[in-house]
């Protein structure tokens, strides 16, 4: 598959098959994000793979996350942790923030978008699907994941990894043209 036909046909999949991925594709995955660019090679990333029993611990501060968060929707709540259950491999992604540096954190920040970027792309080489979440069970910007991840220090979440094999086609989802978003100086 070409880059450029990589970057067509990617899709954000939600819905997943119940199949684990192998361990070999997870390596290989994470062996793609460590090549995206970074400034000053600061390499500013750090991935935690959550699978098995640490996905059932990862439920449960999805589910205090989410009755707290929407406390009058229990239907909402009941379909969010129905979609982590369903899906096989969670990968969590920090940038390092470098404590007196707002510039050089948020270009780690960006490095970590660009590698996880690079992860969707092998994703769908390798037959998986994969989709970034920050909101609701991505729980991307709470307190408890950095928790759940040890408390690392100096370390902001970036994304939040849903993987698995796709049990579909996802939908298409259309842009405006490039040349609306433009202008040539
Ligand atoms: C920074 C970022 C955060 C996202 N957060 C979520 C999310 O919380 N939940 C979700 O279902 N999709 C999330 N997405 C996926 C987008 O919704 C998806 O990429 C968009 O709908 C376009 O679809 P496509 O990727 O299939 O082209 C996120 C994507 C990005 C880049």
């Amino acid at each position: 598959m070409s880059v450029l036909e990589a970057l067509k046909s990617r899709r954000a999949v939600r819905n997943y098959i119940p199949k684990e991925v192998e361990t070999e594709k997870i390596q290989a995955l994470l062996d793609c994000a460590v090549l995206a660019p970074n400034d000053r090679l600061r390499q500013p990333w750090h991935f935690y793979v959550i699978r098995g029993e640490a996905k059932l611990r990862f439920k449960e501060i999805a589910k205090e996350f989410l009755l707290e968060r929407f406390p009058t929707k229990p239907n909402l709540v009941q379909d969010s942790l129905a979609v982590l259950e369903k899906t096989p491999l969670v990968i969590v992604a920090t940038a390092d923030v470098i404590p007196g540096d707002e510039a050089s954190s948020e270009d780690n920040e960006y490095a970590v978008c660009c590698a996880i970027h690079s992860m969707w792309l092998a994703a769908k080489e390798l037959g998986l699907g994969m989709v970034w979440r920050t909101r609701g069970v991505g729980l991307v910007r709470d307190e408890r994941l950095l928790q759940f991840l040890g408390s690392p220090e100096n370390k902001k979440v970036v994304g939040t990894l849903f993987i698995g094999y796709p049990e579909a086609d996802a939908p298409e989802s259309s842009r405006v043209a490039a040349v609306e978003k433009t202008t040539w100086l």
